[in-house]
């Protein structure tokens, strides 16, 4: 009821309404995206809100021969053994708990049932999993680092400033697909990008025009109405 009273009264902004159409789209139109369109996305994301404004993010940016020289070895190591790949920090805890195991278990049915893909088909699963390592052919791929000697602090800044380039690509008629799925091969990452020592790999992110054959048949990802998450005090 609440949710619905927002959405008959609230007028939405533009920047409303792009923050409301972006979604994580893993179907790309094989079509370049200019550098100078990159840059000035990353131009406007410096400008997220950041702690004692220790501006932590770091970004490498790989397209053309780079990009393939890193998808084929991401895609070679993921193929030879998994196993032996972990990330430098974990994104989950280990046991999930409600009502966030809840919610995992419904984005699985949601995204693969968006596939076509059941339950039980491990096969196709692993293989839309395998799709991450090549950036789901979006033109361009980006990595997302931050030096392992800050604090979580710093990690909320990093999301911030990810969530601004979301935005603005999609400003721009760009989607694009954040990935923490890539963290586990910052080895190899690190083997084909001039990462520093310093440099923790948080995640990566797809980026490019998307199918809009599939944004008519994407998931609709489902989101918890306001009621489910704020609590409104003094009103
Ligand atoms: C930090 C972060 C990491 C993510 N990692 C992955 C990933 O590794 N692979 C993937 O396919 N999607 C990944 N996603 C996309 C989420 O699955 C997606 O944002 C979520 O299901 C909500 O859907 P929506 O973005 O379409 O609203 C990630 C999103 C975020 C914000």
């Amino acid at each position: 009821m609440f949710t619905d009273d927002i959405e008959r009264t609230h007028e939405l902004t533009e920047l409303e309404s792009i923050m409301m159409s972006r979604f994580a789209n893993r179907f790309y139109l094989n079509r370049e995206v200019d550098p100078a369109i990159v840059k000035g996305i990353l131009n406007s994301a410096r400008y997220a809100a950041t702690g004692a404004n220790v501006q932590p993010w770091r970004v490498h940016v790989t397209a053309g021969n780079a990009k393939e020289r890193l998808i084929n070895a991401i895609s070679a190591a993921h193929e030879a053994s998994p196993g032996d790949h972990s990330s430098e920090y974990r994104y989950l805890p280990e046991t999930l708990p409600e009502p966030f195991a809840s919610r995992l278990r419904e984005f699985g049915t949601v995204f693969f049932g968006s596939l076509g893909i059941g339950r039980e088909d491990v096969a196709a699963r692993a293989a839309n999993t395998a799709r991450n390592c090549r950036f789901f052919d979006a033109p361009v791929a980006l990595i997302f680092t931050i030096d392992r000697r800050l604090e979580k602090g710093s990690w909320l800044d990093l999301g911030m400033f990810i969530q601004n380039v979301m935005l603005a690509a999609k400003a721009r008629g760009l989607d694009t697909c954040t990935q923490e799925f890539l963290s586990r091969y910052h080895a190899v990452i690190r083997a084909n990008l001039p990462l520093g020592p310093e440099e923790l790999v948080v995640c990566t992110m797809a980026m490019g025009y998307g199918d809009p054959d599939w944004a008519k048949r994407r998931p609709q990802m489902p989101k918890l109405p306001v009621e489910g998450f704020a609590s409104f005090h003094g009103f």
